[in-house]
């Protein structure tokens, strides 16, 4: 695995292919065993866990499941807020499902406790949140606790396999660390 270079800043290798589907593999165990009989509905947040969420959902075929994707809009507040988050896209009805969240990256959960918060709201019998990595030391919200983690990483910036910089290196298949030195 070489370098890769975007905007001017150097990634190095961080987590290989196999490792993220080995690890894969292993959540899918868990998952295969715990939501047996219970049909889950996988919740993909686009766009960046779209190469985890296909891959976690093909690694549970021991299961029957279905998959759904949703996007969130994303728009400046007029005030301190900052940035409000909404879900587009969701056309299942959630009511008594029992529903997998799948994310990219936990890096300070804001996202992640606003969609929770809506999707509560549409009745379903349970959430739980997958996500392949998560940055603990970023977490500014105590009380979310990912079901499902990858990787608990270090709060830096990576991309690849699904996470971006400004749009780019989504499709890289290995996850890169920005280099600081
Ligand atoms: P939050 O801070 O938990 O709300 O994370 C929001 C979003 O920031 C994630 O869904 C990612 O899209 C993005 N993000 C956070 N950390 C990284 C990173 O290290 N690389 C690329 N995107 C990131
Ligand atoms: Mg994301």
């Amino acid at each position: 695995m070489k370098q890769k270079c975007y905007q001017g800043m150097k990634f190095r290798p961080y987590i290989d292919n196999a490792r993220i589907h080995a690890r894969i593999a292993e959540l899918a165990k868990v998952i295969t065993a715990d939501f047996a009989d219970k049909k889950p509905l996988f919740v993909c947040v686009l766009n960046g866990a779209a190469p985890f969420a296909v891959d976690l959902f093909r690694a549970c075929e021991d299961i029957d499941a279905e998959l759904t994707f949703i996007r969130l809009k994303s728009y400046e507040g007029t005030g301190s807020t900052g940035v409000v988050k909404q879900v587009m896209g969701l056309g299942e009805n959630l009511e008594n499902r029992h529903v997998i969240l799948v994310e990219d990256i936990i890096d300070t959960g804001n996202t992640m406790v606003k969609l929770l918060s809506q999707l509560r709201a549409l009745n379903p019998a349970s959430i739980s949140i997958a996500t392949l990595l998560f940055k603990p030391e970023a977490l500014q919200h105590l009380e979310l606790k990912p079901d499902f983690v990858g990787f608990e990483i270090p709060k830096k910036f990576i991309i690849g396999y699904g996470l971006d910089i400004d749009g780019l290196a989504r499709n890289l298949n290995d996850i890169y660390i920005l280099d600081e030195e």
